[in-house]
């Protein structure tokens, strides 16, 4: 996985650092330098420009300690209705229900869920974090519940076992489905959960239409070892403790 803490134990311009955790423009920042507002190790700096060691000498800015790092790593509960984009000319995007605090540090989506899908989705400025999360060799596995139409029976747990046929052609890697529960209203409704490994686009739904049937409701829930924390609400957003960036660590 990713360093977590790249940079550390070099020095690097003050004001450099202070913007990039959100303290405001390098001329703002030489502005509070020049009024004494910023310190470095209790020692007052009037240099914006000054070299000092963001993870070990200690910043504060008007009497605030600065926490200094490159990475970021959010744990959304996406809602519907938003795209898992960085920006789009029509639609919300996932980004616009981030607080400043997150979007400072310019984090993206890691991989896609569609604009209707809830749950689990990672942001992160670290590419090589994304990159190893997604990259099709790791098989990184994703759970995801669902609402289906119709009976999902054991004939559907074998095919999807075995993998699927999908509408290009394409056969699936064997994917654990297991069904949840069924309501029995004017039409049956299933209740499954499904681990895929791979990410094709729109792979659940394309699944599941390849056994002739139809998914009305997605959630992921977990990626890795990573679950969705169940206390988040929808379209809440948080920094990922240091155990769960273990978990993700596992990979
Ligand atoms: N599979 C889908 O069909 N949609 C998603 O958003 C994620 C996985």
């Amino acid at each position: 996985m990713a360093k977590l803490r790249d940079g550390e134990g070099k020095k690097q311009r003050l004001d450099k650092i202070l913007s990039h955790v959100g303290y405001g423009s390098r001329s703002e920042l030489r502005k509070q330098a020049k009024q004494g507002l910023i310190t470095v190790n209790g020692v007052v700096q009037k240099d914006s420009g000054a070299h000092v060691d963001p993870y070990n000498d200690t910043i504060e800015v008007a009497g605030e300690t600065v926490l200094y790092r490159e990475h970021i790593y959010l744990m959304m509960n996406k809602p519907p209705g938003v795209l898992s984009a960085t920006e789009d000319k029509r639609d919300r995007t996932v980004l616009d229900l981030l607080e400043e605090r997150y979007t400072v540090f310019e984090p993206f989506p890691v991989g896609r869920l569609d604009k209707d899908t809830v749950g689990l989705l990672l942001l992160t400025n670290d590419g090589q974090l994304a990159h190893e999360l997604l990259s099709p060799r790791k098989h990184v596995p994703k759970t995801y519940e669902a609402l289906v139409e119709g009976e999902v029976g054991p004939d559907d747990v074998a095919a999807f076992a075995e993998g699927v046929r999908l509408d290009d052609g394409y056969v699936t890697l064997p994917a654990q489905l297991t069904i949840l529960g069924r309501e029995r209203g004017r039409q049956v409704i299933s209740q499954i959960s499904l681990t895929i490994t791979e990410g094709k686009f729109h792979q659940v739904k394309r699944m599941f239409q390849a056994v002739g049937k139809k998914v009305i409701f997605l959630k992921r829930v977990s990626m890795g070892n990573l679950p969705l924390d169940a206390n988040l609400p929808e379209g809440a957003c948080r920094e990922l403790t240091s155990e769960e960036l273990k978990l993700l660590a596992e990979i």
